[in-house]
């Protein structure tokens, strides 16, 4: 390594920061010729220049640096810091005692029909303070960070009016100014019919896109529009009015789809290229032309399918023949996944639905930053990408996922920039 690091030469690649000794885990494994696990550079260098990936390559082809600071990785493994791209983790109020009554053998549904479910976390949630939700949120997103994740997608949907709706998006926005990671904020008021609209959804579809979705984009309050297409959510007919209102406003759309029975969701989503589908249950392979031809994102999310003891698994590997990306994602919720932990949603990903370990780890940085629109400039370790790195002192990228609470990052960067840890 002393030969990568040359200072005073007056023709050396002038550089922020420069990590040595170390093997690259670069997730861009598919754009490059190599067919190379986890786009792998074993005894790699990687040079940072004002907050984006300024070289990366082998220590054998490194040209000499002149680093304003250098790491050495001590030959632990450097990763694009991991993105979590589908979370709810601002609400208010805990749904431990609908974790019991889980237990005692009634379902997701039966609760959500008694008043239960997502209708219960709404109440707690509007009757939070802006402070208590920002407080509350802000412990669950630094679980998430702990564990080297710079970037996050935050969902509203816990407010089903207005008045609240907003409140999480700007708290969303508050917590992303507060932490200096980047959050990505989804508009998700089509979640659930409140309970003064029982009965009345399409009343209340007609609040959200007539009263809500304009609030949003004129003040810029979200990054995409969301919506739960299913029996206890809303219909695909439904589902198509919200993503024509939202296409009129210029906004990418995704969907809970096919979570809990096959609506058809994910199909009429390709049809308005979405960003993502999430959940996929119950997806049909004939759908999965659509999804591919639309560049459209296949989030899992096996947090909730354990907790939910659910037995129909996504059909992940036709997901794979078919070549569509596959995130990996918490989905952390207080209903159906109270998990703040990617890792686990990995080792999850792994053992529940047969993904590899680099599937994996792909799911959670190159394929996860797609599902946000970020993958021109986040999720792989490439020239010109953001510096949002982690050092793992692991011998193997495939560590990330074996093994359950046993790791945390050495060092995080975002844009270059070291984090504590
Ligand atoms: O992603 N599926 C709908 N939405 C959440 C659950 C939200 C809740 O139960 O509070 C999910 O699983
Ligand atoms: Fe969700």
């Amino acid at each position: 390594t002393d030969t990568v690091i040359n200072q005073n030469k007056a023709d050396a690649h002038r550089c922020d920061l420069l990590i040595h000794n170390v093997s690259l885990a670069t997730m861009d494994y598919e754009t490059s010729d190599s067919a190379s696990p986890y786009g792998q550079l074993e005894d790699g260098v990687l040079a940072v220049t004002a907050g984006r990936i300024s070289w990366v390559g082998a220590a054998a082809e490194a040209p000499e640096f002149d680093a304003i600071e250098q790491i050495d990785g001590q030959q632990g493994w450097l990763t694009p810091a991991l993105i979590d791209c589908h979370t709810h983790l601002i609400y208010g109020g805990s749904r431990a005692r609908e974790f019991e009554m889980r237990l005692q053998g009634y379902s997701y549904q039966e609760i959500s029909q008694q008043g239960g479910g997502i209708v219960s976390t709404v109440r707690a949630t509007r009757a939070a303070s802006e402070q208590e939700l920002f407080a509350s949120g802000l412990k669950r997103l630094q679980r998430l960070m702990a564990e080297g994740v710079t970037t996050v997608e935050i969902k509203s949907g816990y407010g089903l009016d207005w008045p609240t709706e907003q409140r999480m998006l700007k708290v969303a926005g508050q917590l992303a100014e507060h932490t200096g990671i980047e959050i990505k904020r989804t508009f998700l008021a089509a979640h659930a019919v409140p309970p003064e609209y029982k009965d009345r959804a399409d009343d209340y579809l007609d609040l959200v896109i007539n009263e809500m979705l304009p609030q949003v984009a004129e003040h810029n309050l979200a990054d995409a529009v969301d919506v739960f297409c299913e029996g206890i959510g809303f219909s695909h007919a439904q589902t198509e009015r919200l993503f024509k209102a939202a296409q009129q406003y210029g906004l990418p759309v995704k969907g809970h789809m096919e979570q809990l029975s096959d609506l058809k969701g994910s199909r009429l989503a390709a049809e308005f290229n979405a960003l993502s589908v999430d959940h996929l249950e119950y997806l049909a392979e004939e759908d999965l032309p659509a999804l591919k031809a639309a560049n459209t994102v296949a989030v899992l999310l096996p947090g909730a399918f354990y907790c939910l003891k659910e037995t129909k698994l996504p059909p992940v590997q036709a997901l794979f023949e078919h070549q569509i990306p596959v995130a990996v994602s918490t989905d952390l919720n207080p209903g159906t996944s109270p998990i703040a932990s990617l890792l686990l949603a990995m080792n999850q990903s792994c053992l529940l639905f047969g993904l590899t370990p680099e599937q994996a780890l792909a799911g959670v940085t190159c394929h996860a930053a797609q599902a946000l629109g970020l993958q021109d400039r986040k999720g792989q370790l490439q020239v010109g990408y953001q510096a949002d790195l982690v050092l793992w002192s692991i011998d193997h990228p495939s560590e990330l996922s074996y093994a359950i609470n046993m790791h945390q990052p050495q060092q995080i960067w975002v844009n270059g920039q070291p984090r504590l840890n």
